[in-house]
C-alpha cells in the first residue's frame, strides 16, 4: 500500500468529537516497513495527540526510529502543516532532507522536506559545551 493510501485508511479512525477534524499520517522507515497514526483527541483538549505523534508512537512501538518519509492528509482547502510540536518529533528521527508531503482529501499535496519544516531546529548538538 502507497504511503498516501495508508495514510487515507489511517485518517478514518481517527478519534474527533470535539474538532470534527481528522487528520491521518503514514510515514516509511528505513526498514521499508509503514506505521500510521490518526489524532485522537480528548474531553481535556490539551491531552489530545496529533496524528503525527500517533505514527511515531507506533514506529517507536515497534522497534523502530529512523523515518524516511511522512505523508500527512487532512479534508481541508489546503494541505495542512503539521503543528509546531509535531514538527519538533519529526525532526527527532527523521534526517533534515526527509521527504514530508502534506495533503488534502480531495487531492492536492505539498511536498516538503523536515528542515524547511523547522529551520534552526534544536538539536543534540545545543547541549554539547565544546
Ligand atoms: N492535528 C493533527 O493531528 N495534525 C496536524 O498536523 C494538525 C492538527 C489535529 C489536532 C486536533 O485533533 C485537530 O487536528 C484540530 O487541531
Amino acid at each position: 500500500m502507497s504511503l498516501s493510501d495508508a495514510a487515507r485508511a489511517a485518517r478514518e479512525n481517527a478519534y474527533v468529537p470535539y474538532s470534527k477534524f481528522k487528520v491521518g499520517a503514514a510515514l516509511r522507515t528505513s526498514s521499508g516497513a509503514t506505521h500510521v497514526g490518526c489524532n485522537v483527541e480528548n474531553v481535556a483538549y490539551p491531552e489530545g495527540t496529533c496524528a503525527e505523534a500517533g505514527a511515531i508512537a507506533a514506529m517507536v512501538a515497534a522497534g523502530e526510529t529512523k523515518i524516511e518519509e511522512i505523508y500527512v492528509i487532512a479534508d481541508s482547502p489546503e494541505p495542512v502543516p503539521p503543528c509546531g510540536g509535531c514538527r519538533q518529533k519529526i525532526a527527532e528521527f527523521a534526517k533534515r532532507e526527509a521527504k514530508v508531503t502534506l495533503a488534502t482529501t480531495d487531492g492536492k499535496e505539498t511536498v516538503t522536506t523536515v528542515a524547511d519544516l523547522l529551520p534552526g531546529a534544536f538539536n543534540p548538538d545545543h547541549m554539547e559545551r565544546t
